[in-house]
């Protein structure tokens, strides 16, 4: 495990929440006993049960099989025809859905856009008959880099529309870590603003998009969208403004009947190598997931206004703001910028604003609004929410209950949902009138999913005790393959331990069938819910010119969850110090993204090193945490170097 240290806080939980009678009364699942039955169902009767869900959506053709092969190579819903694009928005307009709000976007500066289902289904086609004049078609790749506009969504759907399979590149990633994504996935086309707002300022994606494209062979043009007016240089025959491509075309263009097996998205995310890998999802199984999950953790209803307060460019903005919440015909709230611009209660005053009902975000937002202090969410009237929700990191029970008390007003029911960019959709949660809650506790499998705790050779654990997380039986949305290294994805998901999907998270599962998520076990890190590969920070360290040598290891932090701290041997004459520790983040900024910046730089002559030269990740760790190593170390190369590095901590 990486660590016991999450674990042991969330085993002296004893707290058990019941959802109110008054939630469950109303709830699409209401009790306990329906939860059981519709799992039992999906147990006994897969076929039955996903044909059920998957009949609530539009196909243009029907299935042979719902699911078909040996994992990881299954197919779900094999040989049907739909469209994603179709499903979230043409379905809706037949019915009074066509003049609700499918979204109320709010930008950083305060102005505000609305669409309806109706407005939201032309400004989609128009953007798709834009990519069809520069000639993309089904099966071509497009990267999105974008900030939190209502572009954002637009491009995706229109890429879903035609079957342009999207590459979303968050907008905080760095010029080179865009370039890679773009070459990886062979994208024709780019689509980027002039800039985006963010804590006040401009983020200039426009000039980074120019610097990454400095070597991209694969793209042939540039959609720039104008958000922020700033003055950017536009490369003729290759960059259009899309308010000029707009003149031209039309507000109708028909959903392309696409394989339910066709790529719908791809996204890179952080292994244990220093290349991140593209996650390729399909578009029927894929939707199917993004639809019920959606339905049945959120209990989405009519009068719901849900907030997802995450950003596109991670998955829990892929399904959890645009497909699954549009799936269900619900309106949407999207906000542009910072949690805490103009003030802390930026969130808060959204949410009286708008009587948002549902808010979905991440536990280090959480520790975030806790450190700026109750008097932020105190001033505003929050008592429309009526269910939150939390996801991509375990949530610390002090968190959680000050979630439940300061925003919930004690009324809200909490979802802590378990789920990875790999599975598409939400795997583990409590659904909001059924399951009595545990703080920390992702508390149960959602139905059709089937996940075990077991050990290195695949054999189950009992109750309470810690093991590797895995997923027994393939799931419609979860991921393909890794974009151009099918061997990768096999190996690296499915050969871990044969036949079981391989999470690379830490978990146990109490008495009750309630998962604890205690980590991740490989070396990845989860900073504010974001995963960073150590190797990816150890490529970027050490191509500094005056880097000989790197580790990066996490090391937990109260409000990010966990922090990077890296171990650095300086190359030749370089003096270690305040000035090289300032160039190395603003390197590792450069290659990456800010987020990524390592907190702590630590420097030392040599890593500690078993004898067949694997740096000792594990002291590195218990170093930076400050605990004193305790495991075997026999095998390391040099005693001297340990001691050199905690005279390092110390000095
Ligand atoms: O370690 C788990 C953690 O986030 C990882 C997935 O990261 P990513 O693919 O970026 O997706 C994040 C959003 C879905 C998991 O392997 N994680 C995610 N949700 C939780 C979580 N850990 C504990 N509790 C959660 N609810």
């Amino acid at each position: 495990m990486a660590d016991g240290t999450s674990i042991e806080s969330s085993l002296n939980e004893t707290r058990v929440f019941q959802p109110s009678r008054d939630f469950a009364g109303r709830a699409r699942v209401g009790s306990l006993e329906a939860y059981e039955a519709l799992y039992a169902r999906s147990m006994d009767d897969p076929d039955g049960f996903w044909t059920e869900v998957a009949s609530e959506l539009e196909w243009f053709e029907p299935w042979s099989r719902v699911m078909e092969g040996d994992a990881p190579w299954v197919k779900w819903f094999v040989g049907a025809k739909t469209n994603l694009s179709y499903n979230c928005l043409d379905r809706h307009l037949t019915t009074w859905r066509k003049n609700r709000a499918a979204l109320i976007w709010e930008g950083e500066p305060g102005d505000v856009r609305v669409f309806t289902y109706q407005m939201l289904h032309r400004e989609v086609c128009r953007f798709a008959n834009v990519l069809t004049t520069l000639g993309l078609e089904a099966g071509d790749r497009a990267t999105i880099y974008l900030g939190m506009i209502p572009e954002l969504p637009i491009a995706m759907l229109a890429c879903a529309r035609i079957g342009v399979t999207h590459n979303v590149v968050f907008g905080g990633f760095s010029a080179d870590a865009l370039r890679d994504r773009i070459n990886d996935s062979r994208s024709r086309v780019v689509i980027t603003a002039d800039g985006g707002r963010r804590r006040g300022a401009v983020v200039p994606l426009k000039k980074n998009a120019d610097e990454a494209m400095t070597d991209t062979p694969s793209v042939e043009h540039v959609i720039v969208v104008r958000r922020t007016g700033e003055d950017v240089s536009m490369r003729s025959g290759r960059d259009l403004w899309l308010h000029e491509l707009y003149r031209d075309a039309s507000d109708r263009c028909e959903a392309a009947a696409l394989d339910a097996e066709h790529p719908s998205f791809m996204l890179y995310t952080s292994g244990t190598t220093g290349k991140p890998k593209g996650v390729v999802h399909s578009t029927g199984g894929y939707m199917v997931g993004a639809y019920a999950t959606a339905r049945w953790v959120f209990d989405l209803q009519d009068e719901d206004t849900y907030w997802c307060a995450a950003d596109c460019g991670w998955v829990t903005g892929h399904t959890y703001i645009v497909y699954g919440p549009l799936l269900n015909g619900t309106t949407c709230m999207m906000y542009e910028g910072a949690p805490n611009h103009p003030g802390p209660d930026r969130l808060w005053s959204i949410i009286e604003k708008y009587r948002v009902t549902i808010l979905y975000t991440a536990p280090t937002a959480i520790r975030s609004f806790i450190k700026w202090g109750d008097q932020w969410p105190e001033k505003h009237d929050l008592s429309s929410l009526r269910l939150l929700g939390t996801v991509g990191e375990p949530i610390n029970p002090e968190a959680w209950m000050w979630y439940h008390t300061r925003i919930g007003g004690g009324r809200c029911p909490i979802v802590d949902t378990w789920w990875q960019t790999e599975t598409g959709s939400i795997m583990i949660s409590p659904l909001p009138g059924a399951t009595p809650t545990k703080p920390g506790s992702g508390t149960r499998p959602l139905p059709g999913i089937v996940p075990d705790i077991v050990d290195k050779d695949g054999r189950s654990l009992p109750d309470n005790q810690g093991g590797f997380l895995v997923v027994r039986r393939p799931w419609p949305s979860m991921m393909r393959t890794i974009y151009g290294d099918p061997e990768r994805y096999e190996r690296q998901y499915w050969n871990e331990i044969p036949g079981v999907y391989f999470t690379g998270d830490g978990a146990r599962r109490d008495e009750d069938g309630y998962y604890w998520i205690m980590g991740r076990i490989d070396d990845v890190i989860n900073v504010s819910g974001h995963r960073i590969g150590t190797m990816e920070v150890e490529s970027a360290l050490v191509s500094h010119a005056n880097v000989a040598e790197a580790a990066a290891v996490g090391v937990e932090h109260d409000v990010k969850g966990q922090a990077v701290v890296a171990f650095v041997t300086p190359k030749g004459a370089s003096a270690p110090g305040p000035e090289l520790t300032d160039a190395l983040r603003d390197h590792v900024a450069k290659m990456i993204g800010a987020f990524a910046k390592p907190e702590q730089i630590r420097f030392t002559d040599a890593l500690p090193k078993t004898r067949s030269g694997k740096i000792m990740r594990r002291l590195l760790r218990d170093l930076a945490s400050g605990r004193e190593t305790v495991g075997d170390t026999t095998t390391l190369e040099d005693y001297s170097v340990l001691a050199a590095l905690r005279e390092s901590e110390e000095g």
